[in-house]
Protein backbone atom coordinates (compact mmCIF):
# COMPACT_ATOMS: atom_id res chain seq x y z
CA UNK A 1 0.00 0.00 0.00
CA UNK A 2 1.17 3.75 -0.61
CA UNK A 3 0.78 5.38 2.20
CA UNK A 4 0.27 9.21 1.39
CA UNK A 5 2.03 12.19 3.37
CA UNK A 6 -0.54 15.01 4.34
CA UNK A 7 0.23 18.54 5.94
CA UNK A 8 -2.31 19.11 8.58
CA UNK A 9 -3.21 22.59 7.03
CA UNK A 10 -4.26 21.17 3.65
CA UNK A 11 -7.73 20.01 3.06
CA UNK A 12 -8.28 17.11 5.52
CA UNK A 13 -11.23 15.90 3.34
CA UNK A 14 -9.22 13.32 1.41
CA UNK A 15 -7.97 12.38 4.79
CA UNK A 16 -11.68 11.79 6.26
CA UNK A 17 -12.59 10.30 2.42
CA UNK A 18 -10.42 7.29 3.97
CA UNK A 19 -11.87 7.07 7.09
CA UNK A 20 -15.14 6.52 5.36
CA UNK A 21 -14.22 4.05 3.17
CA UNK A 22 -12.86 2.35 6.16
CA UNK A 23 -9.11 2.44 5.79
CA UNK A 24 -6.72 3.83 8.00
CA UNK A 25 -5.26 7.25 8.97
CA UNK A 26 -2.88 8.25 11.54
CA UNK A 27 -3.35 11.80 12.61
CA UNK A 28 -1.97 13.97 15.40
CA UNK A 29 -3.24 14.83 18.71
CA UNK A 30 -2.07 16.74 22.02
CA UNK A 31 -0.82 13.79 23.49
CA UNK A 32 0.55 11.24 20.63
CA UNK A 33 -0.19 10.38 17.41
CA UNK A 34 -2.80 8.10 16.93
CA UNK A 35 -4.16 5.43 14.35
CA UNK A 36 -7.21 6.37 13.38
CA UNK A 37 -10.06 3.74 11.96
CA UNK A 38 -13.81 4.48 12.19
CA UNK A 39 -15.12 3.23 15.77
CA UNK A 40 -18.45 1.52 14.46
CA UNK A 41 -16.68 -0.25 11.43
CA UNK A 42 -15.41 -3.98 12.63
CA UNK A 43 -13.61 -4.22 9.88
CA UNK A 44 -11.90 -1.05 9.80
CA UNK A 45 -10.82 -1.41 13.13
CA UNK A 46 -9.60 -4.68 13.06
CA UNK A 47 -7.06 -3.53 10.28
CA UNK A 48 -5.72 -1.28 13.24
CA UNK A 49 -4.62 -4.55 15.17
CA UNK A 50 -2.96 -5.22 12.08
CA UNK A 51 -0.67 -2.80 11.15
CA UNK A 52 0.30 -2.37 14.67
CA UNK A 53 0.58 -6.02 15.58
CA UNK A 54 -1.18 -4.91 18.57
CA UNK A 55 -2.56 -8.45 20.80
CA UNK A 56 -6.61 -8.31 19.97
CA UNK A 57 -7.51 -8.51 23.81
CA UNK A 58 -5.99 -4.57 24.12
CA UNK A 59 -8.86 -2.19 23.60
CA UNK A 60 -9.12 1.25 22.13
CA UNK A 61 -10.46 4.76 23.17
CA UNK A 62 -12.90 6.20 20.79
CA UNK A 63 -12.19 9.39 20.24
CA UNK A 64 -15.37 12.14 19.72
CA UNK A 65 -15.34 15.97 18.52
CA UNK A 66 -17.91 16.30 21.02
CA UNK A 67 -20.26 15.58 24.20
CA UNK A 68 -23.29 14.46 21.89
CA UNK A 69 -20.71 11.82 20.23
CA UNK A 70 -20.45 10.15 23.73
CA UNK A 71 -24.29 9.39 24.83
CA UNK A 72 -24.55 6.80 21.86
CA UNK A 73 -21.35 5.15 22.66
CA UNK A 74 -21.66 5.29 26.61
CA UNK A 75 -24.79 4.28 29.31
CA UNK A 76 -24.55 5.69 32.70
CA UNK A 77 -22.72 8.58 32.37
CA UNK A 78 -22.64 9.91 36.19
CA UNK A 79 -22.68 13.33 37.60
CA UNK A 80 -19.58 13.14 38.16
CA UNK A 81 -18.33 12.05 34.69
CA UNK A 82 -20.06 15.52 33.47
CA UNK A 83 -17.78 17.29 36.26
CA UNK A 84 -14.96 15.95 34.86
CA UNK A 85 -15.66 16.71 31.09
CA UNK A 86 -16.76 20.14 31.85
CA UNK A 87 -13.10 20.99 33.61
CA UNK A 88 -10.79 18.54 31.00
CA UNK A 89 -12.73 18.16 27.67
CA UNK A 90 -11.10 18.26 25.38
CA UNK A 91 -7.81 17.23 26.35
CA UNK A 92 -5.78 14.30 27.37
CA UNK A 93 -8.36 12.67 29.87
CA UNK A 94 -10.21 9.51 28.22
CA UNK A 95 -12.98 8.37 30.55
CA UNK A 96 -14.06 4.94 30.69
CA UNK A 97 -17.78 3.77 30.84
CA UNK A 98 -20.06 0.92 30.29
CA UNK A 99 -20.61 0.45 26.32
CA UNK A 100 -23.39 0.91 24.48
CA UNK A 101 -24.74 -1.84 21.96
CA UNK A 102 -23.21 0.48 18.96
CA UNK A 103 -19.64 -0.29 20.19
CA UNK A 104 -18.11 -3.12 18.24
CA UNK A 105 -16.55 -5.84 20.39
CA UNK A 106 -13.42 -6.12 18.83
CA UNK A 107 -13.13 -1.57 20.00
CA UNK A 108 -13.49 -3.10 23.34
CA UNK A 109 -11.33 -5.48 23.51
CA UNK A 110 -14.37 -7.74 24.56
CA UNK A 111 -14.87 -5.72 27.27
CA UNK A 112 -18.30 -4.47 28.52
CA UNK A 113 -16.90 -0.95 28.85
CA UNK A 114 -15.61 1.33 26.18
CA UNK A 115 -12.87 4.67 26.63
CA UNK A 116 -13.75 7.41 25.08
CA UNK A 117 -12.03 10.51 24.76
CA UNK A 118 -12.44 14.07 23.03
CA UNK A 119 -9.00 15.35 22.48
CA UNK A 120 -8.36 18.99 21.82
CA UNK A 121 -6.04 18.86 18.45
CA UNK A 122 -7.74 20.71 16.07
CA UNK A 123 -6.71 18.40 13.40
CA UNK A 124 -7.51 15.62 15.26
CA UNK A 125 -10.79 17.41 15.58
CA UNK A 126 -11.52 18.43 12.06
CA UNK A 127 -11.15 14.47 10.97
CA UNK A 128 -13.46 13.61 12.97
CA UNK A 129 -15.84 15.85 12.23
CA UNK A 130 -15.06 15.65 8.48
CA UNK A 131 -15.34 11.93 8.67
CA UNK A 132 -19.16 11.69 10.93
CA UNK A 133 -17.69 8.65 12.80
CA UNK A 134 -15.88 8.11 16.52
CA UNK A 135 -12.65 7.42 15.54
CA UNK A 136 -11.18 4.50 17.13
CA UNK A 137 -7.57 5.30 17.95
CA UNK A 138 -4.35 3.73 19.93
CA UNK A 139 -1.09 5.31 19.53
CA UNK A 140 0.01 4.85 15.95
CA UNK A 141 3.40 2.84 16.53
CA UNK A 142 4.05 -0.88 15.89
CA UNK A 143 2.51 -2.47 19.35
CA UNK A 144 5.49 -2.61 21.99
CA UNK A 145 7.60 0.61 20.44
CA UNK A 146 7.63 4.20 22.42
CA UNK A 147 4.57 6.29 21.10
CA UNK A 148 5.12 8.60 18.09
CA UNK A 149 5.29 12.20 18.64
CA UNK A 150 6.16 13.78 15.14
CA UNK A 151 4.88 12.34 12.01
CA UNK A 152 8.55 10.87 10.83
CA UNK A 153 8.31 8.38 13.71
CA UNK A 154 4.82 7.15 12.45
CA UNK A 155 6.18 6.61 9.24
CA UNK A 156 8.98 4.45 10.39
CA UNK A 157 6.42 2.29 12.16
CA UNK A 158 3.82 2.31 9.60
CA UNK A 159 4.59 3.29 6.51
CA UNK A 160 3.24 0.96 3.95
CA UNK A 161 0.21 -0.31 6.20
CA UNK A 162 -2.00 3.09 6.37
CA UNK A 163 -3.51 4.66 3.63
CA UNK A 164 -2.32 8.29 5.26
CA UNK A 165 -0.27 10.20 7.69
CA UNK A 166 -1.42 13.75 8.78
CA UNK A 167 1.45 15.45 9.39
CA UNK A 168 1.20 17.81 12.64
CA UNK A 169 4.52 18.38 13.97
CA UNK A 170 5.36 17.72 17.52
CA UNK A 171 2.60 16.34 20.62
CA UNK A 172 2.42 18.65 22.83
CA UNK A 173 2.17 16.65 25.65
CA UNK A 174 4.53 13.88 24.27
CA UNK A 175 2.80 10.72 27.15
CA UNK A 176 -0.66 9.17 26.43
CA UNK A 177 -3.63 10.59 27.87
CA UNK A 178 -4.91 9.73 31.26
CA UNK A 179 -7.39 6.71 31.49
CA UNK A 180 -9.73 7.25 34.53
CA UNK A 181 -12.33 4.51 35.26
CA UNK A 182 -15.52 5.91 35.64
CA UNK A 183 -17.43 2.43 36.18
CA UNK A 184 -16.08 1.58 39.51
CA UNK A 185 -17.51 2.92 43.12
CA UNK A 186 -14.86 5.38 42.86
CA UNK A 187 -13.22 6.54 39.94
CA UNK A 188 -9.85 4.72 39.10
CA UNK A 189 -6.97 5.82 37.27
CA UNK A 190 -5.69 2.87 35.22
CA UNK A 191 -2.63 4.76 33.11
CA UNK A 192 -1.19 8.29 34.59
CA UNK A 193 -0.94 10.91 32.31
CA UNK A 194 -1.40 14.38 30.91
CA UNK A 195 -4.16 14.87 33.48
CA UNK A 196 -2.50 14.58 36.54
CA UNK A 197 -4.16 13.07 39.94
CA UNK A 198 -3.79 16.00 41.83
CA UNK A 199 -5.89 18.10 38.35
CA UNK A 200 -8.98 15.20 39.04
CA UNK A 201 -8.86 15.81 42.79
CA UNK A 202 -9.24 19.55 42.46
CA UNK A 203 -12.95 18.54 40.69
CA UNK A 204 -13.35 14.92 42.59
CA UNK A 205 -13.85 14.41 46.03
CA UNK A 206 -12.72 10.88 45.68
CA UNK A 207 -9.91 9.41 43.08
CA UNK A 208 -7.90 6.06 43.28
CA UNK A 209 -4.76 4.80 41.36
CA UNK A 210 -5.08 1.23 40.38
CA UNK A 211 -2.64 -0.18 42.31
CA UNK A 212 -1.66 -2.22 39.67
CA UNK A 213 0.48 0.80 37.75
CA UNK A 214 3.68 1.50 40.13
CA UNK A 215 4.09 -2.30 40.84
CA UNK A 216 5.97 -4.76 38.72
CA UNK A 217 2.88 -6.76 37.23
CA UNK A 218 5.13 -9.80 38.00
CA UNK A 219 3.36 -9.46 41.58
CA UNK A 220 0.06 -10.64 40.77
CA UNK A 221 -1.47 -7.43 40.35
CA UNK A 222 -3.74 -7.79 37.13
CA UNK A 223 -4.42 -4.45 35.78
CA UNK A 224 -7.88 -3.20 34.48
CA UNK A 225 -6.33 -1.22 31.42
CA UNK A 226 -5.36 -4.88 29.80
CA UNK A 227 -2.57 -2.25 27.25
CA UNK A 228 -0.68 -1.86 30.99
CA UNK A 229 0.30 -5.55 31.01
CA UNK A 230 2.14 -5.51 27.63
CA UNK A 231 5.27 -4.56 26.63
CA UNK A 232 5.35 -0.93 25.96
CA UNK A 233 7.45 1.79 25.21
CA UNK A 234 10.52 -0.52 24.55
CA UNK A 235 13.44 0.73 22.60
CA UNK A 236 15.84 -2.00 21.47
CA UNK A 237 18.36 -1.01 23.63
CA UNK A 238 17.94 -2.68 27.51
CA UNK A 239 16.89 0.35 29.45
CA UNK A 240 17.69 0.21 33.46
CA UNK A 241 16.62 3.48 35.75
CA UNK A 242 19.91 4.41 37.85
CA UNK A 243 18.08 5.96 40.93
CA UNK A 244 19.22 8.20 44.18
CA UNK A 245 21.78 10.62 44.83
CA UNK A 246 22.75 12.48 41.77
CA UNK A 247 26.61 11.90 42.71
CA UNK A 248 26.59 8.59 43.01
CA UNK A 249 24.09 8.06 40.07
CA UNK A 250 26.79 9.42 38.13
CA UNK A 251 29.38 7.87 39.55
CA UNK A 252 27.86 4.58 39.01
CA UNK A 253 26.73 4.89 35.25
CA UNK A 254 29.99 5.98 34.56
CA UNK A 255 31.56 2.59 35.91
CA UNK A 256 28.92 0.84 34.52
CA UNK A 257 29.78 2.46 30.98
CA UNK A 258 33.31 1.88 31.61
CA UNK A 259 32.48 -1.86 31.81
CA UNK A 260 30.48 -2.05 29.16
CA UNK A 261 32.88 -0.41 26.96
CA UNK A 262 35.39 -3.14 27.55
CA UNK A 263 32.98 -5.69 26.62
CA UNK A 264 32.48 -4.16 23.78
CA UNK A 265 28.96 -2.70 24.26
CA UNK A 266 27.28 0.88 23.40
CA UNK A 267 25.94 2.90 25.72
CA UNK A 268 23.87 5.51 26.48
CA UNK A 269 22.57 7.89 28.79
CA UNK A 270 19.47 9.63 28.81
CA UNK A 271 20.13 12.80 31.30
CA UNK A 272 19.00 16.43 31.43
CA UNK A 273 20.27 19.42 30.54
CA UNK A 274 21.90 20.27 33.58
CA UNK A 275 23.62 16.56 33.90
CA UNK A 276 24.42 15.58 30.08
CA UNK A 277 27.76 17.05 30.57
CA UNK A 278 28.58 14.42 33.45
CA UNK A 279 28.44 11.09 31.60
CA UNK A 280 31.18 9.18 29.33
CA UNK A 281 28.70 7.25 27.03
CA UNK A 282 28.50 6.69 23.24
CA UNK A 283 25.48 8.93 23.26
CA UNK A 284 24.11 10.92 26.11
CA UNK A 285 20.90 12.56 25.07
CA UNK A 286 19.22 15.60 27.51
CA UNK A 287 15.48 14.85 27.71
CA UNK A 288 14.98 18.75 29.06
CA UNK A 289 15.55 20.45 32.40
CA UNK A 290 15.01 18.77 35.48
CA UNK A 291 13.13 22.55 35.95
CA UNK A 292 10.44 21.54 33.94
CA UNK A 293 8.17 17.86 34.22
CA UNK A 294 6.40 18.97 30.92
CA UNK A 295 9.34 19.52 28.51
CA UNK A 296 10.34 16.24 29.64
CA UNK A 297 7.54 14.45 28.94
CA UNK A 298 7.16 16.16 25.42
CA UNK A 299 10.70 14.74 24.23
CA UNK A 300 10.99 11.44 26.42
CA UNK A 301 9.45 8.97 23.64
CA UNK A 302 11.82 10.70 20.97
CA UNK A 303 14.40 10.35 23.04
CA UNK A 304 14.06 6.71 23.46
CA UNK A 305 13.91 6.00 19.80
CA UNK A 306 16.98 8.47 18.60
CA UNK A 307 19.07 6.03 20.69
CA UNK A 308 17.23 2.75 18.35
CA UNK A 309 18.84 5.15 15.99
CA UNK A 310 22.30 5.03 16.94
CA UNK A 311 22.38 1.20 18.02
CA UNK A 312 22.60 1.45 21.43
CA UNK A 313 23.47 -1.57 22.88
CA UNK A 314 22.32 -0.39 26.53
CA UNK A 315 20.65 2.73 27.92
CA UNK A 316 20.90 4.28 31.29
CA UNK A 317 18.35 6.42 32.61
CA UNK A 318 18.16 8.96 35.78
CA UNK A 319 14.97 8.87 37.43
CA UNK A 320 12.49 12.00 37.43
CA UNK A 321 10.33 13.11 40.35
CA UNK A 322 6.61 11.30 40.47
CA UNK A 323 4.79 14.68 41.08
CA UNK A 324 2.58 16.24 38.48
CA UNK A 325 3.38 14.42 35.33
CA UNK A 326 6.32 12.97 36.35
CA UNK A 327 4.06 9.79 37.60
CA UNK A 328 3.46 9.20 34.01
CA UNK A 329 7.40 10.10 33.11
CA UNK A 330 8.63 7.29 35.36
CA UNK A 331 4.83 5.00 34.18
CA UNK A 332 6.37 5.23 30.68
CA UNK A 333 9.95 5.10 31.65
CA UNK A 334 9.89 2.27 34.28
CA UNK A 335 7.68 -0.35 31.29
CA UNK A 336 10.69 0.45 29.08
CA UNK A 337 12.70 0.10 31.62
CA UNK A 338 11.20 -3.51 32.12
CA UNK A 339 11.50 -2.47 35.45
CA UNK A 340 14.98 -2.44 35.60
CA UNK A 341 15.65 -0.50 38.62
CA UNK A 342 19.17 0.29 40.09
CA UNK A 343 19.24 2.13 43.71
CA UNK A 344 22.36 3.66 44.78
O1 LIG B 1 -3.43 9.82 24.43
C1 LIG B 1 -3.94 8.75 24.09
O2 LIG B 1 -4.74 8.15 24.80
C2 LIG B 1 -3.52 8.17 22.72
C3 LIG B 1 -4.03 9.13 21.63
C4 LIG B 1 -3.84 8.59 20.25
O3 LIG B 1 -5.37 9.46 21.88
N1 LIG B 1 -4.07 6.86 22.55
C5 LIG B 1 -3.57 5.79 23.22
O4 LIG B 1 -4.17 4.60 22.91
O5 LIG B 1 -2.67 5.86 24.03
P1 LIG B 1 -3.54 3.17 23.25
O6 LIG B 1 -4.37 2.20 22.54
O7 LIG B 1 -2.09 3.20 22.92
O8 LIG B 1 -3.78 3.00 24.79
C6 LIG B 1 -5.09 2.82 25.29
C7 LIG B 1 -5.06 2.34 26.71
C8 LIG B 1 -4.59 0.91 26.81
O9 LIG B 1 -3.81 0.74 27.99
C9 LIG B 1 -5.92 0.16 26.93
O10 LIG B 1 -5.79 -1.08 27.56
C10 LIG B 1 -6.76 1.14 27.74
O11 LIG B 1 -6.39 2.40 27.24
N2 LIG B 1 -8.22 0.93 27.51
C11 LIG B 1 -8.91 1.08 26.37
N3 LIG B 1 -10.20 0.75 26.53
C12 LIG B 1 -10.35 0.36 27.82
C13 LIG B 1 -11.43 -0.12 28.61
N4 LIG B 1 -12.64 -0.28 28.10
N5 LIG B 1 -11.19 -0.42 29.90
C14 LIG B 1 -9.96 -0.27 30.42
N6 LIG B 1 -8.89 0.18 29.73
C15 LIG B 1 -9.08 0.48 28.44
MG1 LIG C 1 -0.11 2.75 22.88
Amino acid sequence: MKTIIISHSKDLNSAADIIKKGGLVAAPTETVYGLCANALNSCAVSNIFIAKGRPSDNPLIVHIAGRDMLYNLAIDVSEEAVLLMDAFWPGPLTLVFKASSIVPKIVTGGLDTVAVRFPSHPTMQKLINLSGFPLAAPSANTSGKPSPTNAKRVIEDLDGKVEAIIDGGNSEFGVESTVLDMTSKVPTILRPGGITLEMLQQVLEDVTVDPAISHSLSNNALPKAPGMKYTHYSPNAEVFIVRGDLKKVTDKINTLIQAHHKAGKTVGVLATEETKHLFNANLTLSVGTSQNLSTIAAQLFEDLRTFDDHHMDIVYSLAFPKTGIGEAIMNRLEKSAAHNIIDV
